[in-house]
């Protein structure tokens, strides 16, 4: 029988309770299917940074490279931490590390759930660059603390990386409905956005069959509130991304129901699978975050590794849930109720 080694990392906060939701799950369905999961759990957070001065040993990305695939939660406690500390000490260098430049986030109502919109028939793919753009990580401080201070923080295209991420967006279109949006904002950042609307452009010449069109970030923030069910693959960079997922995971009933996929397409280092947000510190004792993002984010680490039908249940056992109104409304449900509301209809 086919075993996947999956790497757990929990992280902070409410990373916790989803991950456990999501691997309970997981084990559930690989208990009925002809596949076994075996989970490591790794206890890298910023409470191990409080206790070794490193967010995961130095070796961490070398441990995790054997593993077939790495479920992740959230990271982040910015009352003990500084985010700039953790997350460039744990998330932001696994999506590098590994080439996960395909950040897939898929945003659309589920069955029972309200969501602030009157439209309820989208279904949006966002297809974030992971690797470079804002977040190449090139910049410094000079003149620290006196009044001539400079901060820079340099935005990095390359051809390589404009290219790849444009290029999985429009082969994604072509298994959807065939439509591209590509964010830019080349009217007002005229070397990166103006090169990769160029990219774009040079690409759509092999797709023929993909109908596509160009939107600055700002106009497509308010189409994705004013027409979502216009868009179906959007294609943006690494912090255009960013922004643009939350307001998805906000016009899809909030942050609990968004999940993500660090996806590297030639599947030579593991993807990453975590939900969109984070470990929000303000619910974490509460026991009240939803664990449907995360979930989902598990069928799309099954679906990545080729158990297509064992992804599609889980998807299936979370739709039955929501339409049963449970987990549909933030903070109504515990998280362990909503999990074995899914665990249930698995069943
Ligand atoms: P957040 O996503 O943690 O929370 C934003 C809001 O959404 C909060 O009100 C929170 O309660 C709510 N929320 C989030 N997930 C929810 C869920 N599953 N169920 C119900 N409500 C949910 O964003 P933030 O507050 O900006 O960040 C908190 C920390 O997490 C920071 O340290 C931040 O850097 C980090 N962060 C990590 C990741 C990640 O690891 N991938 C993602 C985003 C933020
Ligand atoms: C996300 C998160 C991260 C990002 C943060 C925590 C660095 O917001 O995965 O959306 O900006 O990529
Ligand atoms: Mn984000």
């Amino acid at each position: 029988m086919k075993t996947y080694s999956v790497a757990l990392i929990p992280g902070d906060g409410i990373g916790k309770d989803v991950t456990d939701a999501a691997w309970q799950v997981l084990e559930a369905v690989a208990k009925r299917a002809d596949f076994a999961l075996s989970g490591k759990r790794f206890p890298w957070s910023c409470a191990f940074y409080k206790e070794t001065g490193a967010m995961m040993p130095a070796d961490g990305i070398e441990t995790l490279r054997s593993f077939d695939a790495i479920l992740l939660g959230a990271v982040g406690w910015p009352a003990e931490v500084p985010d700039s500390v953790s997350l460039h000490g744990l998330l932001l260098p696994i999506r590098k590390a590994f080439v996960q430049y395909a950040n897939i986030r898929p945003h659309r109502l589920l069955p029972g759930v309200e969501g602030p919109l009157r439209a309820r028939n989208f279904d949006i793919l966002c297809i974030r660059e992971n690797t470079e753009g804002e977040y190449s990580g090139a910049g410094g401080r000079v003149h620290v603390g006196t009044s001539d201070e400079v901060a820079v923080e340099t935005s990095v295209f390359t051809r390589k990386g404009v290219e790849r991420i444009l290029r999985f967006g429009f082969e994604q279109a072509r298994l959807r409905r065939r439509k591209l949006a590509s964010v830019t904002k080349s009217n007002a950042q005229k070397y990166s956005m103006v090169f990769w609307d160029e990219v774009a452009a040079k690409l759509s010449a092999e797709y023929p069959d993909v109908e596509v069109s160009n939107y600055h970030i700002d106009a497509m923030a308010a189409r994705m509130v004013m027409a979502p069910e216009s868009l179906d693959v959007v294609v943006a960079s690494n912090l255009f991304g960013d922004i643009l997922t939350d307001l998805g995971a906000a016009i899809q009933g909030g942050l609990g129901f968004a999940a993500s996929a660090n996806i590297n397409p030639d599947r030579s280092c593991p993807s990453m699978f975590e939900p969109v947000h984070g470990s929000a510190p303000d619910i974490a004792h509460l026991k009240i975050a939803n664990p449907i993002a995360a979930i989902w984010s598990a069928a799309m680490m099954l679906d990545h590794l080729g158990e297509r039908a064992a992804a599609e249940t889980i998807i299936k056992a979370i739709e039955t849930t929501t339409s049963r109104g449970i987990g549909t409304v933030p903070g109504k449900d515990k998280t362990d109720a909503i999990t074995s509301a899914v665990l249930s209809a698995l069943a």
